[in-house]
């Protein structure tokens, strides 16, 4: 029997996808289809698939053109799988031509001509509305968002807000957007949804005029300095059907989400203590030391350093207690707290004047994670327990700045009438993560070190 192998992502099967299974099955007597699974593809940085790994081996199946379907998972799968299910014939479009010659060792490699005219890139692009996004604020963060967005697809950064205008013009010609104006209303009827990233003490109001406005919004973390106008703007919202995210790019990345999985499943027992860092020195007077734009330690980097508490023991913390070092202004240049769970303890430092280590330990009852720095680009884990060999080694992507994936995610949402919020970052554990940053400015429970 000659087995023929093919592999794909098969996103809304189309007459190319067909056509290549019919010429690859006449290349022999029994044809194995290896689809791609959601992980490697995001892994290989395609974030635009449509449909889910199950729907796409079932219109596979449909063809009633494969005889076997296998996941593909991983980069070098193929030189398994050809060994593995003995293969004599390896086929491909000719978009790939040259590309898998290294094949050639194990099995005979054809490039099939592809269908002209056709892709699921342009079935997705001519299904996909593309939201025209406005930015609010021309910063640091905001200059790093619109190349990012390019890695994106269904969204296209027209134009930016800022009260100054001569910032927004220059942002306007520095990254070829459409417009650029210090007229927030006429900014906000120009677009569909807006990313803000304008100074923290900003973000409520500018959340607030959006939404009101009918537009979805991404907001920059820390979303806003109190858990009231948090549940506000959430509440806001979820009356009118919009969409509201915080932009916490930890949240949305492969790697993070994946070890919030596996820990929820239990592959470290219970959790029991969670020490989260993250310091990044500055100098002179940057924004994040500003006293009057809301800076600090806590403000600037709490949100990544609160995520894994929330995320692995929850919203119901009894008590937060701080110990800070502030500068003459009282910005606090370096804070190290301790969230008291019932059952459970979580403690973090973040620094703007101090730096530490930028590792993540979940302590477990059967083991512990640990990611090394920096944990909140989640690359990289191991799980590690009593026994020092028995250790399970994980990577993952994390392309660019990481701000692709929480944008990605926005934009499907924004697509989806029936989803508006994300469950792996919701609308209660950002409010949470407010009431922490709130609790903090408020100075409830804090020592000062000297
Ligand atoms: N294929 C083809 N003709 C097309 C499109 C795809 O022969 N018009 C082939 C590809 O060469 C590959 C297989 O179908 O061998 C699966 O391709 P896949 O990447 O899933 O399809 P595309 O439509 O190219 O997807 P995308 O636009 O997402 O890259």
């Amino acid at each position: 029997m000659k087995k023929v192998i093919t592999y794909g992502t098969f996103d809304l099967l189309h007459h190319g996808h067909v056509s290549l299974l019919q010429r690859a099955r006449a290349l022999g007597d029994y044809l194995i289809v290896g689809v791609t699974s959601e992980n490697y593809d995001k892994e290989r940085g395609k974030l635009n698939v449509k449909k889910s790994l199950a729907e796409r081996v079932a219109d596979v199946l449909a063809t009633g053109l494969a005889d076997e379907i296998i996941v593909e998972e991983y980069e070098g799968q193929k030189i398994d799988d050809i060994r593995r299910h003995e293969v004599d014939v390896f086929a491909i479009g000719s978009d790939w031509i040259d590309k898998f010659n290294y094949l050639k060792e194990y099995c005979r490699v054809v490039y099939l001509e592809r269908t002209k005219n056709i892709s699921s890139t342009m079935i997705r692009d001519a299904s996909l509305r593309v939201i025209s996004l406005g930015i609010i604020g021309s910063g640091r963060v905001a200059n790093r968002f619109v190349p990012e967005s390019k890695y994106v697809s269904g969204v296209d950064v027209a134009g930016v807000y800022n009260p100054r205008e001569e910032s927004a013009t220059a942002f306007r010609d520095r990254h070829e957007l459409r417009f650029a104006t210090s007229d927030l209303d006429h900014f906000l009827s120009l677009i569909d949804a807006v990313y803000v990233a304008s100074p923290h003490p900003a973000h409520a109001e500018h959340v607030r005029e959006a939404l009101l406005a009918g537009k979805h919004v991404l907001c920059e973390k820390p979303f806003v300095l109190t858990a009231s106008e948090a549940a506000e703007l959430y509440h806001l919202a979820a009356t009118r059907r919009l969409v509201l995210l915080e932009a916490l790019k930890t949240a949305y990345c492969p790697g993070f989400k994946h070890l919030v999985n596996l820990v929820k499943s239990g592959a470290i027992g219970q959790v029991k203590d969670i020490s989260a860092s993250f310091t990044k020195l500055v100098e002179g007077r940057p924004r994040e030391l500003s006293g009057q734009q809301a800076g600090g330690s806590v403000t600037e980097l709490g949100s990544y350093a609160f995520l894994p508490a929330i995320k692995f023991l929850g919203l119901d913390y009894h008590r937060v207690s701080f110990h800070s070092w502030c500068d003459n202004e009282g910005v606090d240049l370096f804070t190290r707290g301790l969230i008291e769970y019932p059952s459970a303890t979580a403690s973090f430092k973040v620094g703007l004047g101090v730096k530490t280590e930028g590792s993540l330990v979940i302590s477990g009852t059967r083991g512990y994670a640990y990611v090394p720095a920096p944990w909140w680009k989640t690359e990289y884990f191991e799980f590690r327990r009593e026994n020092l060999n028995d250790v399970k080694k994980y990577f993952y992507k994390f392309d660019g700045d990481g701000l692709r994936y929480e944008l990605d995610e926005f934009v499907r949402l924004v697509n989806d009438e029936n989803r508006r919020h994300f469950c792996m970052f919701s609308p209660a554990e950002s409010i949470a993560a407010a009431r922490l940053v709130e609790t903090f400015r408020e100075g409830k429970n804090t020592t000062k070190i000297h």
